[in-house]
Formats: C-alpha cells, sequence, structure tokens
C-alpha cells in the first residue's frame, strides 16, 4: 500500500469525527473509492490524470460514465490503458457501478471476492490482464444482476465454481486462455439464459454434460483446447439454435452424429483434433449456412459425401490428416470456397479444374495425398489463389506455366513429386511470390534469370532436381531473400559477386553442385557452414580455406615440379583433394622477379612472376591445379601489368639481368594466419621476407590496400620488423619485411633446452621492448590485432623486433569472426571482447595480448597447457599464486641466475591487470612502458633511454 491510499485511508478514518464538530460535507463514495482504486495503480501514459481530488465530481473524469440523475458512477472503461497493479476493494465503494471494463492491461494479483455483489452490476470485463488465484465460490454467490462475465486470458486456475449456476441472468461467460481444470460443474446446466458459453483453451477435463440439451439458449459453445473426453451427449441436439460449435483439440471420440445436421444455423462447427472416426454423416449438407467446416486431424475414413454441394455458404473446409480417400470431387471447386484443405488423406486420381470454376479459392493445400497425373494448367484460372500445396503425391509431367498468371500467389510448394521439364520462365509472372519450393523433383533446364522479378521472394528451394546452368545474376536483386536451396543439383559456374548484398540471407546451401571460383565477400559468406558448400570443389575463398588463384593477365609461371601435370588456364582451382589432404597452398610455386624494371611515377614497378599455387602432392587426380604453362627460361617479362612493386624506401634494387628469385618450400619461414612468410634474397644481395597474404580473397581494393600498408609502412622503430615494401595484383598481394635472423620468442622460450634459456634481465628486456614497441604502433593509431610469442623474434643481438602488426586492417571489414578463428588462431592472447559483439575492438586488445605475453615471458610457460584432463589457463594460475602471496613460484625454474623478487611481484601483477577482463581496466601501453621503468631497479635500467 503506498503512502497515497494510507493518507486517503487515515482521512476515511477521520471524517466522521470532523462530522462532530461540522456540518457533514457531502462525501462522495465515488470519487474516494476510484482515488483509492487509482492509488494503487502504475499509469504510464497517464491516462488518469483527470482523476484528482482538485476536480470533486468524477462524472467529469475521463472513462468514466454517470447516472443522468444520481450523478453515481455507473460505468469505468479503462480498457487498453497499459495499467498495471493490483485490483483494489475501493470499487466496492462504486454501489451504483453497472459497467467494470479493465480488459487489456497489466492487473495482477486476485479477484475481488465480493465484487460481483455490487447490487446492479451486469457487465464484468477482465480479460487478457495477469490475474492470478483461483475464482472465488462467493464470487458467484450473489450474482442475479449479471449478464456478461469474462474473464479470459488471466492465469487463473482451479475450477468453474458450481455457484455459478445461480447467477441465472448470464447470458455471456467466457474464462478462454486460462489454467483452469477439474470438470465442468453441474451449475452450469441451470443457466438457462447462456447464449455464450467460452471455457476453450483451459485444462478441463471429463465429458460434456448430458444434461447440456437443457441450455436451450445456448448459441455458440467453444469447449476447444482442452482434456475433454467421450462422446457427444445426445442431448446435445436440442441446441438447435447453435451458430458456434468448436470442440476442436480435445480428446473427443466416437461419431459424427446423424443429428448435426438438425443444428440449421450452424455457421462454424470445429470437431478439429480429436478422436473421431466413421464417415462423415450425409446431414452435414443440411447445413446452409456453415461457413467454415473443420474435421482435420481425426480419424474419418470414406469420402467426402455428394450432399456438401448443398452447403452454399461454406468458405473453409478443412479435412487434412484423416483416412479419407477417393477422387477430389469436382463441386468442391464449385461452392466458391476460398480455403481447401485435405493434405495428409489418401486421396488419388487426377485433379481437374474447370476454366470457370475456383475463382474465389485463396488456398489449396491437397499435400500428402497419392494424386497423379499432370498439374492441369487451367489453375491458371484459379486467379485468387494465394497458397498453393501440391508437394508430396505423384503429380508428373512439367509444371505449368499458367503459374505465372496468378499474381496474389505467395506460396507454392510442388516439392516432393515426380515432374520433370525445366522451370517455367513465365513462373516471373507470380510477382507476389514469397515462397517457391520445388525440391525433390525430376526438373532440368535452368533457373530462368526472370526470377529476379519476383521481388517479395524470401525462400526458394529447388535442391535434388537435375538442374544445370549457373545461378543468374538476377537471384542478386531478391534482397528479401532469406533462404535459399540449390543443393543435390548439377549447378555450375561461379557465384554471382553480388550475392554478397543480399542483407536477409539466412541459409545459403549449394552444395553438391558443380560451382567454382570465388565465394561472394560479406560477412554472410564468410561466415557459411562449410555444409552448404561442401561437395563444390571449385570453390574458393576463405570460407572453404582456398585461397583464389589470381586472373592476371598472361601470367607466367615457373613451375619446375609441374611436368606430369595439365595445363589449365581456368581460375578456378580444384582444391577437394587438398582440403582433404589437409594441405592448404602447399607451396612449391614460383614467383621470380623479372630483370627489367619501369619506374613508373617514381615507384619502381617490376615484374613479379605469378606465384602459382599447387598442390604439394603429386596425386593425378589434382590435376586443375596446374599452372598455365610451363615455364623454366629466363623471365624477362616486361609487361607492367602484371603486378606493382613497391619499395618504401625508394631504393632501386640492383637487378642482374635474368636475376630471379623463388619462392620456394625450401625458403619457407613459417605459416601464420596471414599467410606464408619465404626469406629471399633481392637481386641487390638484400635479404627480405616475403609474407604472400593467404586471405587475398578477404583482401580490400588496391587502393585501401595501399592507403593500410602505407601507414603501416611508416612504422620505424628499433623493436618493430619494418615493412619495406610490398607488391600487389588482384590476386596476390606479398609483404616485403626486413629480413630478422634469429628466433621467434616462442621457440626462445617453449623450444629451447633449459640450458639456454634466458635470464630475468634478458626476460625484462624482452617485456620492456614489446611494450614500447605496442606504445609506438599505438601512437600512431595502429593496433596490431595479433600480438603472441610466435610474433616476437630475437634478433642475432638478443634485440626483440615485433612483427605482423596492423594486417587485420586488410581485411574488408573487422570480422570479429575472421579476426577470432583465422588471425588470432593463436588461444590464449586473445582479448575476450572478441567473443562479445557488442564490445568495441580498440587497442586495449593489444594490452591484453601484452599481459598474457608479459606473463608468458616470466612464467616460460605457454599461455593455455593442455593435460591429459584439464585445461590450464596461465593467467588464471597466476593469478591464483599471487593472491595466495606465491608471486615469486610463478617464475620460470630455469631462468638463468637469481632474480629480484621486488621486480618480479610488481611485474606479475602487472601483467595481471594488463589481463582484465573489461578494457577499460587495463592499462594505456603507454602507461605499461612508464610502469616498467618504474618497476626496474636502478643502476639495471639499460633500455629506458629508447
Ligand atoms: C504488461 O507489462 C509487460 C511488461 O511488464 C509489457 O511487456 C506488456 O506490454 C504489458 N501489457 C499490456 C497489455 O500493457
Ligand atoms: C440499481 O438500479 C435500480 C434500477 O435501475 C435503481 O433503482 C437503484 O437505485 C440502483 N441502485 C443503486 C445503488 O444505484
Ligand atoms: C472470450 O474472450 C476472449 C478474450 O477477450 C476473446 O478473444 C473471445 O472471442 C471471447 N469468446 C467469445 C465467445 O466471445
Ligand atoms: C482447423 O483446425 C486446426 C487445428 O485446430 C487448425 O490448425 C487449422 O488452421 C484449422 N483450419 C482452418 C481452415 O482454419
Ligand atoms: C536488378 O534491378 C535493377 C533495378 O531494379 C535493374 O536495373 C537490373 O537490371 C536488375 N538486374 C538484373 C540482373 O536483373
Amino acid at each position: 500500500m503506498n503512502s497515497l491510499s494510507l493518507l486517503l485511508l487515515l482521512l476515511l478514518l477521520l471524517l466522521p469525527l470532523l462530522s462532530l464538530s461540522k456540518p457533514p460535507p457531502p462525501l462522495n463514495p465515488d470519487l474516494l473509492g476510484l482515488i483509492v482504486f487509482k492509488s494503487s495503480l502504475l499509469d504510464p501514459t497517464s491516462s488518469l490524470s483527470s482523476w484528482t481530488q482538485d476536480s470533486d465530481d468524477p462524472c467529469n473524469w475521463a472513462h468514466i460514465k454517470c447516472h443522468p440523475e444520481s450523478r453515481r458512477v455507473v460505468e469505468i472503461s479503462l480498457s487498453s490503458l497499459g495499467l498495471s497493479g493490483k485490483l483494489s476493494r475501493s470499487l466496492l465503494n462504486l454501489q451504483s457501478l453497472q459497467k467494470l471494463s479493465l480488459s487489456n492491461n497489466n492487473f495482477t494479483g486476485f479477484l475481488i471476492p465480493d465484487l460481483t455483489q455490487l447490487p446492479n452490476l451486469t457487465h464484468i470485463d477482465l480479460s487478457s490482464n495477469g490475474l492470478i488465484g483461483e475464482i472465488p465460490t462467493k464470487f458467484f454467490s450473489q450474482c442475479e444482476s449479471l449478464v456478461d462475465v469474462n474473464l479470459a486470458g488471466n492465469k487463473l486456475y482451479g475450477q468453474v465454481p458450481s455457484s455459478i449456476g445461480s447467477c441465472w441472468n448470464l447470458v455471456s461467460f467466457n474464462v478462454s486462455s486460462n489454467h483452469l481444470s477439474g470438470s465442468l460443474p453441474d451449475g452450469v446446466l441451470s443457466l438457462s439464459s447462456l447464449e455464450s458459453f467460452d471455457v476453450s483453451k483451459n485444462f478441463i477435463v471429463g465429458e460434456i454434460p448430458d444434461g447440456i440439451g437443457k441450455m436451450t439458449s445456448l448459441r455458440s459453445v467453444d469447449f476447444s483446447g482442452n482434456l475433454m473426453s467421450g462422446g457427444i451427449p445426445d442431448s446435445m441436439w436440442k441446441l438447435w439454435m447453435l451458430s458456434y460449435l468448436n470442440l476442436g483439440s480435445n480428446s473427443f471420440s466416437g461419431r459424427v452424429p446423424d443429428w448435426i445436421g438438425e443444428m440449421k444455423w450452424l455457421r462454424v462447427l470445429d470437431f478439429s483434433e480429436n478422436g473421431f472416426d466413421g464417415s462423415i454423416p450425409d446431414s452435414i449438407g443440411d447445413l446452409k449456412f456453415l461457413q467454415s467446416l473443420n474435421f482435420s486431424g481425426n480419424g474419418l475414413v470414406g469420402n467426402l459425401p455428394e450432399s456438401m454441394r448443398d452447403c452454399s455458404s461454406l468458405l473453409e473446409a478443412d479435412f487434412s490428416r484423416n483416412h479419407l480417400m477417393g477422387e477430389l470431387p469436382s463441386w468442391l471447386f464449385e461452392l466458391g470456397l476460398q480455403k481447401i484443405f485435405i493434405s495428409g488423406n489418401k486421396f488419388s486420381g487426377k485433379v481437374q479444374f474447370s476454366n470457370s470454376l475456383g475463382q474465389s479459392l485463396l488456398e489449396l493445400d491437397l499435400s500428402g495425398n497419392e494424386f497423379s497425373g499432370e498439374i492441369p494448367m487451367e489453375i491458371g484460372g484459379l486467379w485468387k489463389l494465394e497458397l498453393l500445396n501440391l508437394s508430396a503425391n505423384l503429380f508428373s509431367g512439367g509444371i505449368p506455366s499458367s503459374l505465372g498468371e496468378l499474381k496474389s500467389l505467395e506460396v507454392v510448394d510442388l516439392s516432393v513429386n515426380r515432374l520433370n521439364g525445366s522451370i517455367p520462365l513465365e513462373i516471373a509472372g507470380a510477382a507476389s511470390l514469397q515462397e517457391l519450393r520445388l525440391q525433390k523433383n525430376f526438373l532440368n533446364g535452368g533457373i530462368p534469370s526472370q526470377i529476379g522479378n519476383c521481388s517479395s521472394l524470401t525462400s526458394l528451394i529447388l535442391s535434388q532436381n537435375k538442374l544445370t546452368g549457373s545461378i543468374p545474376t538476377s537471384l542478386a536483386n531478391l534482397t528479401n531473400l532469406e533462404t535459399v536451396d540449390l543443393s543435390f543439383n548439377s549447378l555450375q559456374g561461379s557465384l554471382p559477386k553480388n550475392l554478397s548484398n543480399l542483407p536477409h540471407l539466412l541459409s545459403f546451401n549449394i552444395s553438391h553442385n558443380n560451382f567454382s571460383g570465388p565465394i561472394p565477400p560479406s560477412n554472410f559468406f564468410n561466415t557459411i557452414p562449410p555444409s552448404s558448400l561442401s561437395g563444390n570443389p571449385g570453390l574458393c575463398g576463405s570460407a572453404v580455406n582456398i585461397s583464389c588463384p589470381g586472373v592476371l593477365p598472361k601470367p607466367i609461371v615457373l613451375n619446375p615440379n609441374s611436368s606430369s601435370q595439365n595445363p589449365n588456364t581456368n581460375s578456378g582451382i580444384t582444391s577437394a583433394n587438398i582440403r582433404h589432404k589437409k594441405i592448404i597452398l602447399s607451396i612449391s610455386a614460383i614467383v621470380a622477379i623479372g630483370a627489367a624494371a619501369l619506374i613508373v611515377l617514381g615507384i619502381i614497378t617490376i615484374t613479379i612472376l605469378n606465384l602459382h599455387a599447387r598442390s604439394h602432392s603429386s596425386s593425378p587426380s589434382a590435376a586443375g591445379l596446374a599452372p598455365p604453362s610451363d615455364y623454366s627460361g629466363s623471365p624477362a617479362n616486361t609487361d607492367a601489368n602484371s603486378g606493382k612493386l613497391v619499395m618504401f624506401s625508394g631504393d632501386k634494387p640492383e637487378f642482374a639481368s635474368g636475376a630471379h628469385t623463388i619462392l620456394n618450400k625450401e625458403s619457407e619461414l613459417g605459416r601464420g594466419g596471414f599467410g606464408t612468410v619465404y626469406k629471399t634474397v633481392l637481386p641487390d644481395g638484400r635479404p627480405v621476407a616475403i609474407k604472400k597474404l593467404t586471405v587475398s580473397s578477404l583482401v580490400k581494393s588496391q587502393a585501401e590496400f595501399e592507403r593500410e600498408i602505407k601507414k603501416i609502412g611508416k612504422m620505424r622503430h628499433p623493436n618493430l620488423v619494418s615493412l619495406q615494401g610490398y607488391y600487389w595484383t588482384p590476386s596476390l598481394q606479398l609483404l616485403i619485411y626486413e629480413f630478422v635472423s634469429g628466433e621467434s620468442l616462442h621457440k626462445v622460450l617453449h623450444e629451447n633446452s633449459a640450458a639456454q634459456s634466458l635470464t630475468w634481465n634478458e626476460r625484462f628486456d624482452i617485456i620492456v621492448a614489446t611494450a614500447k614497441s605496442l606504445a609506438h604502433l599505438h601512437r600512431h593509431n595502429i593496433i596490431h590485432y595479433n600480438l603472441k610469442s610466435s610474433n616476437v623474434l630475437i634478433d642475432g643481438s638478443g634485440e626483440p623486433k615485433v612483427g605482423d602488426y596492423g594486417l587485420a586492417r586488410l581485411l574488408p571489414m573487422l570480422d570479429r569472426y575472421v579476426l577470432s578463428n583465422k588471425i588470432q588462431s593463436a588461444l590464449g592472447y586473445m582479448a575476450p571482447e572478441f567473443a562479445c559483439g557488442t564490445v568495441k575492438i580498440t587497442d586495449k586488445c593489444d594490452v591484453y595480448g601484452f599481459g598474457v605475453l608479459l606473463l608468458e615471458v616470466v612464467t616460460g610457460r605457454r599461455p593455455v597447457e593442455y593435460t591429459e584432463d584439464d585445461v590450464v589457463v596461465l593467467c588464471d594460475t597466476v593469478r591464483g599464486l599471487v593472491e595466495g602471496g606465491r608471486a615469486e613460484d610463478c617464475v620460470d625454474g630455469r631462468i638463468g641466475g637469481k632474480f629480484p623478487v621486488d621486480e618480479v611481484v610488481p611485474v606479475v601483477k602487472l601483467g595481471l591487470i594488463c589481463t582484465s577482463q573489461v578494457p577499460s581496466n587495463r592499462p594505456e601501453m603507454g602507461e605499461v612502458v612508464k610502469i616498467l621503468e618504474m618497476i626496474r631497479c636502478p643502476g639495471q635500467d639499460e633500455l629506458s633511454s629508447g
């Protein structure tokens, strides 16, 4: 109870006292009742703002009606105002109330037991709220005035109280959609005025009471959606005034009674989802006003009775899921029906429409029967048709082109038949089409490009046919497409690139065809499940983990091993074999740097001969990977179009005539998420490391690529591996790095023998140098994205150099999936925000990686270690030790020499702070450098001047 209602109650208590001293003011109980009622409510839209004590006549308030003479409140209508709160007993103050409607709000709590004792109350509508509890017996104990009670759509439970029988003036009783249980009380049988009786959607059990025949005023009975059982009692035939009878979704059984034909006023008859058996009585034809007939989901047998021809008002007939059989009677289409559902029976024979009939039909579902023969061309006459489901029958022949005349057609399902021929291009005339399902037939020919006109199409399912040809580019115009299944056909060609523009795509299955070429670049296709693409050996791109070969003009490829392979100038790369052998781009391919160099706009452009991939496997079935030509002569190609080489230094490398560089297996240094790295020597004798990007299909346009690369190329820091140049073609990108002799930190820490292990000072130096290099990158707005110990090289003089920075920016978009799965593949370094789609990735992700690397350097342990039955995460282990006051225990046991504990503890703690789960809790790299310099004990600071 809130303070306002308390105040009012106090007021109520005080009033009699006041009246002793003064003549009593005319007290308006309605006003008080309403104010107290309001005080127990939440009124988010201020619908009741006029309800204030300032205006002392509630008859002027909104949603209130008063009696013209007595000025007492007779009606409260607060439907759909978004009100919530409990029903207040103060409503009992409104003694003249006749109608109370609070429907479709959020009232909660219990019913007021004596509400119906308001002497003149006739209508109660509390439907669609959140009321709970049982219906109190008292609720109906004095209810002679009640005419209309609606408690539907609440959470009331328990039984319908038998006291209901005393509401003998009741005309309408509705408790639909609650949790009521038990059986119908005998009390209801005395409601001789009741016209509408709705107890649907509860948990009511038991049989229909035999005395129901006494309720002769009934017009509408809805028992649907309960747990009732038994047969239909014979006394029910007395309810001849019924116009609505719904017994659907119960467990009724027995036969549909013959006397049903005597309920001449029936408009709706629903016996669906029960256990009725036997045949449909002929008397059904006597129901001249019947509009909706639903016998679906029973055990009815026999044919549709011919007498039904007389049901001249019928609009919907649903006989789905019974055991009916025979031919589809032609008169069914003469009745002017809008919906015919007979799916899941045993109807057979041919289906015939005559041209002039069935013109009102909106939905036709004949699926799951044994219809055969052709789909008649006359179907084009059903010009209002919206849904056509003929699936799972034995239809043969072609798809009638007349379907294209059906301008309202939204769903067409002809799947699982024996249709042959091609998909008629006229189908595009069905401009409202949303779903086209033709799977599991024998269709051949191509997908008509006219399908691009069906702009509402959301589902296109053509799988398991014999379709040939390619995907029409017009498909990419269907921006509403969500589900496309073309699997198990013989389609081929490349995928239209602009498929990547389809914004609502949820699934795109093209498996088991002969598609080839690149997979369109987009978020959707980057994360498409492999099973949607499988069985198309020619596809390439990151989604299938096969890089796409270039389509360069006249590439020249040196390939000493190619003699056994077929020349193949197709850009498609046959990769299934590669994938199965888990050899991804096993390179024994060659890049030759041409002898002749051209200077274009101050940039040296030379010819680099195309690097071409072929399978390391010499399996003859790996043909198709073969390079364009055998060429082992001098690579004296001066075609400037074949590639662009840029050296940032502006140097003009001295190329000896005929010199070339071979990137092959022997010169391979290693592989990473972005590509394979080769050591090579430029013609001027300078050693460089060349990284060939393998995610080439993800790389941006040339302009964007160059912009990002030049940004990275500007980085010069003693602890960064410098990028010295690059080579660009649309299909091949090489990054030319300074060559660092030495090993990676990862090797030093984890693959060397204990004897060669690093001292504390060396480790500290590595930590500080790495921190400085990252701080430098961050100052220039470059995020590393891929920090891990294998990307830190220790050069000949022991100086660490961080490599592989900034490359994630080369992806068309910073795709978290790609980042986390392909690039940041090294487990343990990845900041938690990568997994969280909503957190922005900032340079704080590098701080996290740095923290892990710091702990790795101190402990000499991998970020994540797998033991037989456990996964050990380094940060967690260290955190545990530090919290237990044993920080020094985490230092690598192999460490050479002593180490200062006053340095170890703060360094380890710094590492833990850097690996905070929340990015904003991690320090900036610049701060990290400063902290490290403060931690280092005086006299040992060798690097702070860098
Ligand atoms: C009832 O409240 C819930 C949230 O508590 C809200 O989502 C819903 O729309 C409300 N219903 C009505 C009819 O106001
Ligand atoms: C109830 O209605 C009757 C008849 O309309 C009327 O005479 C009587 O005053 C009403 N009772 C109250 C409490 O308003
Ligand atoms: C019962 O009330 C519900 C909710 O207001 C309504 O949808 C339904 O049509 C009512 N039943 C009858 C028979 O009027
Ligand atoms: C017939 O009843 C079933 C189940 O009660 C329902 O799903 C179906 O939509 C109904 N048919 C028609 C035509 O309304
Ligand atoms: C796609 O739609 C555009 C505009 O509606 C049209 O100009 C273009 O021809 C269509 N493309 C195809 C391949 O049908």
